[in-house]
């Protein structure tokens, strides 16, 4: 399917930082960068990626790899259509056209369906450009809303001609199946007739976050609108499209939403074009669905703004508000703008055109409480009762922020506009907070909390022996891995690679657990050939066990470290800068381990013993607890932290 030489090239191209950053926001957290998990709704970045190493690591939702598993697990592609996707990002000729042949290749439904859909799409935007019912319906439709044929092209606009069935008809001709086309969701299979859904409509092919297709939203032309008939037709949730889960635009306006850290949700598909078309290109919509928590978190991969642009009718604003919450739960910073009435961003935009419009979008802006606040309050006068029932909603939604700075500053400015004082408010807010977290107690864990960095000794219950092993081990395999072939200074000034030292100083050790055993024995295969242990070796192997392990043992582990030098200027040794005894009091746990199993051993004998073995056995057993107690001794004192 695609040569070896061809993966070849992608691989060397791929750059795992350029590959994520296009849909994460990535800083830079010292040799590595993070940011929030693409996976999960997490609030405290856990999602690391390791440049030197090309590899990044989630340990939010465990995820880890390469750039091509990036790619998969992001947008739950194949091994194949993650190197396409590479390819073309990184300008690796493949192939040109859709193969029909493509089809059969094609390893899962999700794979065909893509193509279909992509044939789909193309074919639409071939019917609005040299079809002549295209032409002169659907283009000059277009036209007439002053769609410039950039946006028709960089939105693949398109045109679905008023017939029965020819998409279908082409489609088969193509080599496509009717099984195919209607798993897409674009023909319809009636008592043994087979007609296309879209007809006679102009088409926004709905895209995913890396621009491909996965579903479609037709609208009626204006001379149709009469007939009683949806004015916008969608296609029917599928295999590849979630309607919840997807943002109009957000293909097109990811970079300039990252950007400007800021991004502007609108309501439908012709807002998100013709802001576009006006140069605003940090716009998305839900396209006429309530907004729901995975959108939000499609929005916070690029930043922690929205702006929310409503159109000018108040019965849909407050239909509209719990969208607000929705947001502010997700963790983002809520900002508002209501356009004038009967007006939405496409027609206000070409109304105004693009100055006015941008100095609009800019003055018009208002936080959420005042926003709210301005909404709620109409009509109702100097109602005390209604007034409360506003006070309540708003700080409802003060509630659902997390930083709890924030809330304080809004509690201020509520009561400041509704003139209620900051104590009452406090006391609701406070209310709610505890009737939630009541709630909360059980099934939603906190996202903060649920990140699982790599476990400290003492976070360990003392006799819960199996985790203590497992843990040491882990511990030592990590720092074979990550510093193995480094040279450190013994103290009496020999230098020495930290692998031979780790060996010398712990003969006869057995790792129980398998995966770490496997490693070990690798490590010193590779030891005796005197090769270095570095972790692209153990990636090459074929084992997704190993591979796994490694990935998640290389991610950074004293973030901690860098968030106090960053945050207090405090200086916390970097793991690097002790990693000498990091690796003996690994040895000496060990050593520990070894010990207190002696020591296991031989109290089980005492059960048994014969008398005159008893004596010996407990001079052993008191030796070994001595030796025991030397060593927490020193572990306590070289378990630097
Ligand atoms: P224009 O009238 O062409 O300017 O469309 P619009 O994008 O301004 O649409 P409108 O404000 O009427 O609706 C907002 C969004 O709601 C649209 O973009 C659609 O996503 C959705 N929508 C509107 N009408 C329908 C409908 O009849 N059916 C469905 N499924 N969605 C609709
Ligand atoms: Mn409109």
């Amino acid at each position: 399917m695609i040569k070896p030489s061809i993966i070849d090239d992608i691989k060397m191209a791929m750059d795992i930082v350029e590959v994520v950053s296009d849909f994460v926001n990535l800083k830079k957290s010292g040799s590595s960068l993070k940011g929030l998990s693409p996976f999960t709704a997490e609030k405290t970045p856990s999602f690391y990626v390791v440049p030197s190493k090309g590899i990044f690591k989630c340990f939010s939702s465990g995820k880890g790899g390469d750039a091509i598993t990036f790619v998969m697990e992001f947008d739950g592609l194949s091994y194949i259509e993650a190197l396409k996707y590479l390819a073309v990002k990184y300008n690796i000729a493949i192939e040109e056209e859709i193969q029909t042949d493509e089809i059969q290749a094609a390893q899962n439904q999700r794979e065909s369906l893509y193509i279909v859909l992509k044939y789909a799409s193309n074919y639409f935007q071939k019917m609005l450009k040299s079809n002549e019912e295209g032409k002169s319906i659907g283009l000059t439709y277009f036209k007439e809303r002053g769609f410039s044929d950039e946006v028709i092209e960089s939105f693949n606009l398109g045109y679905s001609l008023n017939v029965w069935n020819n998409f279908y008809q082409e489609g088969l001709k193509k080599g496509l199946t009717k099984e195919n086309l209607e798993a897409a969701g674009l023909v319809i299979s009636k008592e043994n007739k087979v007609y296309d859904r879209f007809r006679g409509r102009v088409m926004f092919p709905i895209q995913n976050v890396t621009g491909k297709t996965i579903a479609f939203g037709a609208r009626v032309l204006s001379s149709d609108a009469s007939k009683n008939q949806p004015k916008y037709l969608n296609s029917p949730e599928s295999q590849l499209y979630n309607k919840s889960k997807i943002l109009y635009g957000l293909f097109q306006s990811r970079q300039q939403i990252r950007q400007d850290n800021n991004c502007y949700l609108v309501e439908g598909y012709t807002d998100v074009i013709s802001m576009h078309q006006i140069g605003v290109k940090n716009v998305v919509s839900s396209s006429g669905t309530a907004l729901t928590g995975d959108q939000v978190k499609l929005i916070r991969r690029y930043t922690q703004n929205v702006t929310v642009l409503y159109d000018g009718d108040a019965p849909g604003i407050r239909a509209s508000l719990r969208g607000i919450d929705i947001l502010l739960e997700g963790g983002l910073n809520v900002r508002a703008i209501t356009f004038p009435d009967g007006e939405d961003p496409d027609s206000y935009s070409k109304k105004l055109g693009a100055t006015a419009f941008n100095h609009f979008l800019i003055e018009g802006a208002v936080d959420f409480i005042k926003f709210k606040t301005s909404i709620l309050i109409e009509g109702i006068k100097d109602d005390p009762i209604k007034k409360a029932g506003v006070a309540r909603d708003i700080v409802e939604s003060i509630s659902k922020i997390s930083d709890s700075i924030k809330r304080s500053v809004y509690l201020k400015e509520c009561s400041a506009l509704l003139h209620i004082s900051e104590e009452i408010l406090i006391a609701e807010h406070n209310k709610i907070l505890i009737t939630n977290k009541h709630f909360n107690q059980r099934g939603s864990q906190n996202v903060e909390a649920s990140v699982s960095l790599p476990l400290e000794l003492d976070e360990i219950e003392a006799t819960d022996y199996s985790k203590i092993i497992a843990y040491q081990e882990k511990e030592s395999i990590r720092v074979l891995l990550n510093y193995g072939d480094e040279i450190i200074q013994k103290s009496n000034n020999r230098r020495i690679k930290l692998w031979d030292y780790f060996i010398g100083e712990s003969e006869d050790i057995e790792f129980i657990h398998p995966t770490y055993n496997k490693i070990f024995s690798l490590m010193i295969q590779r030891n005796n050939k005197k090769l270095p242990l570095n972790i692209e070796y153990f990636l090459s192997i074929e084992d997704p066990e190993i591979q796994k392990t490694v990935i998640e043992l290389c991610a950074p582990k004293y973030e901690i470290s860098e968030f106090w030098r960053e945050k207090y200027q405090i200086e916390v040794p970097l793991e690097e800068d002790f990693i000498k005894d990091v690796t003996y009091s690994n040895i000496l746990r060990f050593k520990f381990r070894v010990i207190q199993h002696l020591i296991e051993v031989q109290n089980e004998k005492l059960k048994t013993a014969m008398e005159g073995e008893i004596d010996s056995l407990l001079d052993e057993i008191s030796d070994l607890k001595q030796t025991e107690m030397e060593i927490a001794k020193i572990l306590g004192n070289v378990t630097v932290k």
